[in-house]
């Protein structure tokens, strides 16, 4: 059934995205907040055309999000947002991230090594720290002002995925490029197809290299793993596991670095809280995903005829799951609404929940936490040097964030100063 027609939901169907009022950046939008309240399972129309169920209470995106058997990532976790992304196509069989069951897993695991388990992170992070410096020396002798994001979190987080992957810093136009098609929600197909194939041709190439010559990179360990497996990845799925980590592992992080930086600055009695107690940083870091992830929400799809919150849905229907929204439930959280840096306990489904959820989190936790440490030792005097209302704030991307974040400061202390 085409569910971009069906049910059409008479004339005062919502649409989707709701109106963001520059009065509250950090979101979610003051509309899908009341709907929570009001009409947690509504239906609601996509930009894309995509008619789907908005669901925003905490407990239900949890169910939707937790329950892969009845609630399918077939159809692309971001198809209400991206003209190119067809939920009724068939499923490549490189596209990972719109598979179920056994067939994802055989991907999950293999690539779960590489970004997720406490040896890996703990080896990483001296090059985390090293690239975090390194941009702040950059930014010391250039001088202020600068824009945070574009001089530091998009720098630091592309070389943190090059690096992971074994692509290097000076490749980083290529999944650049392939990333801004694939975010974009106006990306024709044949647009995205054309964007994606340098990127594709190059790893095509790393991959024949690193077969005959490995380096300590994710793409050699994954290869050398592979000889194991009993069905080996072959060169055009190692092509599109190191494809998926470049074009999501940087902007993602990026964007809420810069976006977690705005909400520091504008929450200044926590900012002092953390100054003064650094052992809250990772509580920082989980709370500032809690509070901005996950805004445009993503998407599942209906197995069966089954109930949400007690409200049925039909076999093939689309969920829109409002993880911000559901993050900002009362009944999940004490105070919601309020930044709170040392929040515990703190379950929020910022980087997603259940088989699916964001397979580069650990990474993205790293590259936060490093940042925010090194931000608060370093550079002591950070702030914005513009009005926060002046600050711009990207569109028709489900990387949600700000698009520039122009910032000024006295001083940038040595790399080595302590505490
Ligand atoms: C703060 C930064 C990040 C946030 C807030 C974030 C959030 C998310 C969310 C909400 C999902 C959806 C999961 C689902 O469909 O259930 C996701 C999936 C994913 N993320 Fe992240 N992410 C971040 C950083 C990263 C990084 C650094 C990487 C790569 C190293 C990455 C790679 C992925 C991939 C490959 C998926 C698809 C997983 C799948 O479908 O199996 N993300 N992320």
């Amino acid at each position: 059934m085409d569910q971009r027609t069906d049910r059409p939901g008479g004339p005062d169907l919502l649409e989707l995205p709701m109106p963001q009022p520059r009065e509250c950046p950090f979101g979610p939008p003051p509309e899908m907040a009341a709907l929570r309240e009001r009409a947690p399972v509504t239906r609601v129309k996509c930009p894309t055309g995509l008619v789907a169920w908005l669901v925003t209470r905490y407990d239900d995106v949890r169910e939707v999000l937790g329950d892969a058997e009845r609630f399918s990532s077939r159809p692309g976790q971001a198809v209400h947002l991206m003209a190119h992304a067809d939920p009724e196509r068939p499923v490549g069989e490189l596209e990972f991230s719109r598979m179920d069951g056994p067939d994802y897993q055989r991907f999950r695991q293999h690539m779960g090594p590489e970004v997720a388990t406490p040896r890996r992170m703990a080896e990483l992070r001296p090059l985390v720290q090293d690239l975090v410096d390194e941009r702040l020396d950059a930014l010391a002798a250039a001088g202020p002002p600068g824009d945070f994001y574009a001089d530091f979190a998009l720098p630091v987080t592309s070389a943190a995925i090059g690096a992971l992957v074994g692509v290097p810093y000076a490749d980083r136009e290529l999944f650049h490029r392939a990333a801004a098609a694939v975010f974009s929600g106006a990306t024709s197909r044949a647009e995205l197809a054309e964007a994606l194939k340098p990127l594709h041709t190059y790893l095509y190439k790393l991959v024949v290299t690193r077969r005959a010559d490995p380096g300590d990179d994710a793409l050699s360990r994954m290869i050398a793993r592979g000889a194991a497996a009993p069905r080996p990845f072959t060169d055009a799925e190692l092509v599109a596991i190191s494809s998926t980590m470049l074009v999501t592992g940087f902007d993602t992080t990026a964007t809420t670095m810069s976006h977690g930086l705005l909400t520091l600055l504008a929450h200044p009695a926590e900012t002092d809280r953390l100054r003064a107690d650094p052992s809250l940083i990772p509580s920082a870091v989980e709370e500032i995903v809690r509070f901005l992830g996950g805004g445009p929400g993503i998407v599942r799809q209906a197995t069966r005829d089954t109930e949400i919150g007690g409200h049925p849905v039909a076999e093939g229907d689309y969920i829109v799951a409002a993880i911000q929204t559901a993050d900002r439930d009362p009944g999940a959280f004490p105070e919601p609404d309020r930044l709170d840096v040392g929040r515990r306990p703190n379950k929020h489904l910022g980087f997603g929940y259940g088989t699916h959820q964001c397979f580069g989190q650990q990474t993205a936790r790293l590259e936060l936490t490093v940042t925010l440490e090194t931000l608060l030792r370093r550079v002591p005097s950070l702030r914005l040097a513009v009005p926060a209302a002046d600050v711009p704030f990207k569109t028709g991307t489900p990387v949600h964030g700000p698009a520039e974040v122009p910032v000024t400061w006295d001083a940038i202390l040595p790399a080595g100063t302590a505490r």
